[in-house]
């Protein structure tokens, strides 16, 4: 059975919105736009609709990534990417995804959003949150059409072993569709899923280039997967929904030289993330700092309200998750740039030094 075939049959059926055409080279009276830019940004066309696909940063994005165009397709970043996915294999009510907590949060918004079941495998701390492949294998059932793995996990930072991954995949071939959110793979020295699409038709992975690529205010990612599900995914996508600006913005991002400039900066955070860690285990304040592949660290602290209003005195945001079940008196610290860091160390340390 083919991958395609678990989504909804209302989606697969379904005819997408014809948009109308785009040669530049016509009088364009099919669009229902006016004539005039405003007078701000004449060179811009504001007026006009944007493409309804950004198709030179899909093609980037493709070439980048080392995938055909047709099994790519740009979203409003990752969460939009989710957003569709389970939009199109869950019918509200019946199916479900597994997911992995503590995990990124969003998975369950989205499954809620759409009355799609949630089914877990949880990651225990005492096992520094390990993916346990025989458990995780043990809780999908015949309706869990999407298995969710964060990669590096948002918030414990750590990664599935790419060969645990294909495990996975081998064992729900043409059962459920395994997707692997990558949003901080950039960070990590781990090889990435899309090594494996060459083998398995059931396995989707998602980019972004709000982390690694600093362009979070852009809202951009992608998602990389078989034709037939990208062509499931695209029809149900809004059209015009990149605005122009921004795809060209991107495309200036995803220059060569400009990689270069994103690689120089991750292995700068890198080097950040490897010291705060260090600093972090060495603190009186700091009960245990767990290894991470991503551009944050989870922390338990001795005491986090104490820590949390030091930093507060200072204007200095760090993510609580302690709420989360299994992570009592943990929170969640972005690496920042090295003055950043030294502000948090010095205020968990109870230092008054001032950085600035
Ligand atoms: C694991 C994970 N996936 C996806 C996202 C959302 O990324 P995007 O900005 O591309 O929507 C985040 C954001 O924090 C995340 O942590």
């Amino acid at each position: 059975m083919n991958t395609a075939s678990l989504a909804r049959p209302e989606i697969a059926s379904l005819s997408p919105y014809a948009a109308a055409a785009q040669d530049r080279l016509t009088v364009r009276l099919n669009a229902n736009e006016i004539p005039w830019s405003p007078s701000a940004e004449p060179d811009e066309c504001l007026n006009r609709y944007p493409l309804v696909r950004p198709w030179a940063l899909r093609d980037r994005l493709a070439e980048i990534h080392r995938v055909s165009a047709q099994q790519l397709l740009v979203t409003r970043g990752t969460s939009e990417a989710i957003d569709l996915l389970v939009r199109v294999f869950c019918r509200a009510g019946q199916d479900n995804i597994v997911i992995t907590p503590p995990t990124f949060g969003m998975y369950k918004v989205y499954a809620d959003i759409q009355g799609a079941g949630l089914c877990e495998s949880p990651l225990r701390a005492e096992q520094d949150f390990r993916f346990d492949i025989a458990e995780l294998l043990r809780v999908p059932d015949e309706r869990s059409k999407l298995i969710i793995i964060c990669s590096p996990n948002n918030p414990t930072g750590n990664s599935m072993q790419l060969a645990d991954l294909e495990t996975l995949i081998a064992a729900r071939q043409g059962r459920s569709l395994i997707v692997i959110d990558e949003a901080y793979i950039e960070f990590s020295t781990g090889r990435s899923a899309i090594t494996l699409m060459e083998r398995y038709e059931n396995l989707a992975v998602l980019r972004t280039l709000s982390k690694a690529h600093g362009l979070a205010a852009a809202r951009l990612g992608c998602v990389l997967a078989q034709p037939a599900v990208i062509r499931l995914l695209d029809s149900i996508m809004a059209p015009y929904s990149i605005a122009t600006a921004i795809a060209n913005r991107a495309m200036t991002a995803l220059r060569d030289e400009n990689l270069a400039v994103a690689a120089d900066r991750i292995a700068q955070l890198v080097a950040e993330r490897q010291r705060l860690q260090t600093r972090l285990s060495a603190s009186v304040s700091v009960e245990k700092v767990w290894a991470s592949d991503a551009n944050f660290l989870l922390v338990r602290f001795r005491n986090l309200p104490l820590t949390r209003s030091l930093l507060e005195d200072r204007r200095i945001l760090i993510r609580d998750v302690s709420a989360v079940p299994g992570l009592q008196n943990c929170a969640r610290i972005t690496v920042g740039t090295r003055s950043e860091n030294d502000l948090l160390l010095d205020t968990i340390n109870g230092k008054s030094t001032n950085h600035a």
